[in-house]
């Protein structure tokens, strides 16, 4: 008996797998340090680099750190550093105003970065959850979050960082119309080259514990933020606030947290082929830490393979705590 066809798969797979040459030939994506941005906390001071013991290896930096730290990020390659600020209790009121204040920690520290890498961006925070009394990211009436009033806080604070020197303002609050409200202040006070990075898809999720911590909002937060963040269960909404964001003049979109969004970020990539990131957030970066430090994961390899995903979802950055130690890596 003749055999008509050969007694083995004609398409052998492992063929394009067999050595690393030909694994680097037929390799679809690849992660640079030109995709990474940094986010720092800053806290007043100066000479202090404190840790944040939910983030093992993540700093509290006074503001001359915070510029030695972007000089360095400069030096690595690190295209974007983003800041955010722990803001001290006595500091927290119900109208926010510190949010504004042009010598608030984040615009202290935009200036200080500028005047020594200048060629590093700067990405701010807008929402005013550092400097509230009930840890909100709006002002909060008779029990809601209110909208309108919010948004005019927004504009304050994103014109107070625009002025310290921003060069990429990213919209964290999730309150509505606040792009529009962003986008025609900047232009109207002549700064047309601000960007706004939107934080348009973002979640109201239980990743972000650490974060709350390392900015001292844990305490203060009353309730959750689920009316004004997204629903985890929603994918269809998400592309509705990437349309709206987009239209209101968002320059590039964010999905946030990351890996727990993939599908998200890769329908908002083909979906609508703007900048797209990912935002790996805070508890993330805290699981991937606590599994390597007990031994029970290789740290260095699931940071390495959890960025290369976003990069296969289509993303064309990540915001990463992990980006100094990605940029050693990559660099090396
Ligand atoms: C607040 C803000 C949060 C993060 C970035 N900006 C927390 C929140 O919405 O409660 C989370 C980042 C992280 O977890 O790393 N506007």
């Amino acid at each position: 008996m003749t055999p008509t066809v050969a007694p083995f798969p004609a398409a052998r797979l492992r063929r394009t797998r067999s050595t690393p040459a030909i694994r680097d030939l037929v390799r679809e994506n690849t992660l640079s340090v030109g995709d990474l941005i940094w986010p720092v906390f800053v806290r007043a001071g100066t000479g202090i680099e404190e840790p944040i013991p939910s983030m093992p290896g993540v700093m509290r930096r006074s503001v001359d750190k915070i510029a030695e730290a972007a000089v360095e990020a400069q030096a690595m390659g690190i295209p974007a550093i983003c800041i955010f600020p722990y803001t001290d209790a006595s500091l927290k009121t119900a109208d926010c105003a510190e949010a504004w204040n042009p010598d608030n920690l984040t615009n202290r520290a935009l200036r200080a970065i500028k005047a020594v890498a200048p060629d590093i961006a700067v990405m701010t925070d807008v929402a005013l959850d550092p400097y509230n009394i009930n840890g909100h990211d709006g002002y909060v009436v008779n029990g809601e979050v209110v909208n309108d009033a919010t948004v005019e806080a927004l504009v304050k604070m994103t014109l107070a960082q625009a002025e310290s020197g921003a060069d990429i303002i990213g919209p964290s609050d999730m309150m509505d119309g606040r792009i529009a409200a962003m986008r025609g202040a900047l232009e109207t006070a002549g700064h047309n080259n601000v960007m706004i990075l939107s934080y348009s898809a973002k979640y109201a999720s239980g990743y972000y514990g650490p974060f709350r911590d390392a900015v001292g909002a844990s305490g203060a937060l009353a309730g959750d933020k689920k009316t004004y963040q997204m629903d985890p269960a929603n994918g269809d909404e998400a592309m509705r606030l990437v349309q709206r964001d987009l239209a209101e003049g968002a320059d590039m979109v964010m999905v946030k947290p990351g890996i727990a969004y993939l599908d998200i970020c890769h329908r908002v990539k083909t979906g609508f082929g703007v900048p797209t990131f990912a935002y790996q957030v805070s508890g993330e970066y805290a699981m991937i830490q606590a599994g390597a430090q007990n031994g029970w994961i290789d740290g260095e390899k699931v940071m390495l393979e959890s960025l290369m995903a976003f990069k296969r979802a289509g993303c064309d950055g990540i915001l990463t705590y992990f980006a100094p130690e990605v940029a050693r890596i990559l660099n090396a």
